[in-house]
């Protein structure tokens, strides 16, 4: 693999439900260090894209190379390969039996096979990375949902992945807690995270994405830099989604 070859491609990704496809042919590059965000609407496949990208999901054709790895090809392990990748979802999923500390340090521990104190001390630099340090043993039910996700996104961190995928992480969120997650990303994304992140955030596209890409039906109908895509698209697709959206959804 060459310096410049993009740390993920996805090549023609064709997955579809029953008869009903949903992702119709995908292209996507992402450089390492770059922040791609997909907008569209509801049902438009970011999810989908995402969860295939992940290899949690079957796909019909195409590829999806990470690392210069084809990580989509039916001989390549999945869980082996999904550890280079840390995916965190809308929904928050920390197991609920378990500290914060331990939600964290499981990850560690499974993957790379540290001692229990190794494990922990490297989960509670975790937290303190994003800023749950003095939670570390409180249960997730103790805690406000954006603090629930930022210990989600811990856990993910603790799989030093190369790539993050965030699914609309602050959707679920009560409005005020909304600010310190993406406050996290946006420091993640400073740090040289490489992240692909559906998002209704366009405030927060504007700010951190290098590259926005606008779904619909399953396409990639518009990608580009944020002034592009947002503030002045081709497409009347990206148009009509843009408007929708300023005027209130
Ligand atoms: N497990 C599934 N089985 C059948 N249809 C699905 C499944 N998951 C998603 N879909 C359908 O795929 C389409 C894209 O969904 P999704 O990727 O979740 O979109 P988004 O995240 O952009 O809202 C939707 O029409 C949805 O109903
Ligand atoms: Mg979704």
């Amino acid at each position: 693999m060459t310096g410049v070859e993009p740390l993920l491609q996805v090549r023609g990704l064709v997955k579809a439900y029953h008869d009903r496809t949903v992702l119709a042919g995908v292209d996507l590059d992402v450089a390492e260090h770059e922040v791609v965000v997909l907008i569209g609407a509801s049902g438009s496949g970011k999810s989908t894209l995402l969860r295939c990208i992940d290899l949690l999901e079957e796909i019909d054709d195409g590829q999806i190379i990470l690392g210069g790895r084809d990580i989509s090809d039916p001989r390549v392990d999945a869980e082996q390969a999904r550890q280079a990748i840390g995916m965190v979802f809308q929904s928050f999923n920390l197991f609920p039996h378990m500290t914060a500390l331990s939600n964290v340090a499981l990850a560690p521990r499974v993957v790379h096979g540290r001692s229990r104190t190794e494990a922990e001390q490297r989960s509670r630099d975790l937290l303190e990375r994003v800023g749950m340090a003095s939670h570390a043993d409180s249960y997730p039910d103790k805690l406000s949902g954006g603090q629930q996700q930022r210990v989600a996104i811990a856990r993910a961190l603790a799989y030093e992945p190369k790539l993050l995928l965030l699914d609309e992480i602050t959707s679920a969120l009560d409005p005020e807690l909304v600010g310190e997650v993406l406050t996290l990303v946006g420091e993640l994304a400073g740090s040289g995270a490489t992240i692909v992140m559906a998002t209704h955030e366009m405030a927060f596209a504007r700010d951190v994405a290098d590259t926005v890409c606008f779904l619909s039906d399953g396409q990639i109908v518009e990608s580009g830099s944020a002034a592009y895509v947002l503030d002045s698209p081709r497409q009347e697709r990206t148009q009509r989604f843009l408007q929708r959206f300023t005027s209130g959804r």
